[in-house]
């Protein structure tokens, strides 16, 4: 798709079916990731693919934000891993990750599937769940699936603030 047609149409689906995903589409979203940049090419994140039944009813328990998805993917950055602005101290693990979540965002909807990022779950309850995840900085659950009939943008996906609001010329 476009790039300014897919910006354009995305919008946080929050009702989806468990119809099966091609692996091929997962394969594609997750190369999405893998290209994603990040600070001195560090690549400090890891996802997880939550797919099988018993995984996702466990990752249930940590969220209310599963809108009916047959797969979940968790994005994770390591602060051990990346960099560090030296002037300030700053670690830019939270910014990668979030780098990486966008390009997975658009690649789900450029896909034809449709998602919602999630950042309202309990995210130290994910972390004893899935050991795994422990030494990372959960940001990002993103349910996938096809969209139901319901999964259509909610009444806040258009109220944006106008360019001259957020951009300031100097
Ligand atoms: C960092 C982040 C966290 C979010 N967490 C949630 C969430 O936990 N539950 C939810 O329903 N939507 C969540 N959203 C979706 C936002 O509410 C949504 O992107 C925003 O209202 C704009 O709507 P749109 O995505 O349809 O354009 C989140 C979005 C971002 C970027």
């Amino acid at each position: 798709m476009e790039f300014n047609e897919l910006i354009r149409e995305r919008f946080s689906c929050r009702s989806l079916s468990d119809r099966d995903i091609p692996h091929e589409a997962l394969d594609r979203i997750f190369e999405a990731a893998r290209l994603a940049p990040t600070a001195v090419n560090k690549q400090p994140f890891k996802i997880w693919a939550v797919e099988s039944p018993e995984a996702r009813t466990k990752l249930a328990e940590t969220t209310s934000y599963t809108f009916g998805a047959g797969v979940f993917l968790v994005v994770g950055g390591k602060n051990e891993d990346a960099w560090v602005r030296q002037y300030d101290g700053r670690n830019f693990a939270d910014v990668d990750a979030a780098i990486v979540a966008t390009h997975i965002m658009l690649a789900i909807h450029n896909e034809g599937l449709r998602s919602t990022w999630v950042g309202h779950f309990d995210a130290p309850k994910l972390k004893e769940t899935f050991p795994q995840m422990a030494d990372y900085d959960l940001i990002a659950i993103f349910p996938i699936g096809y969209p139901t009939e319901k999964g259509i943008p909610s009444p806040r996906h258009p109220q944006r603030k106008a360019a001259v609001e957020i951009v300031e010329v100097l």
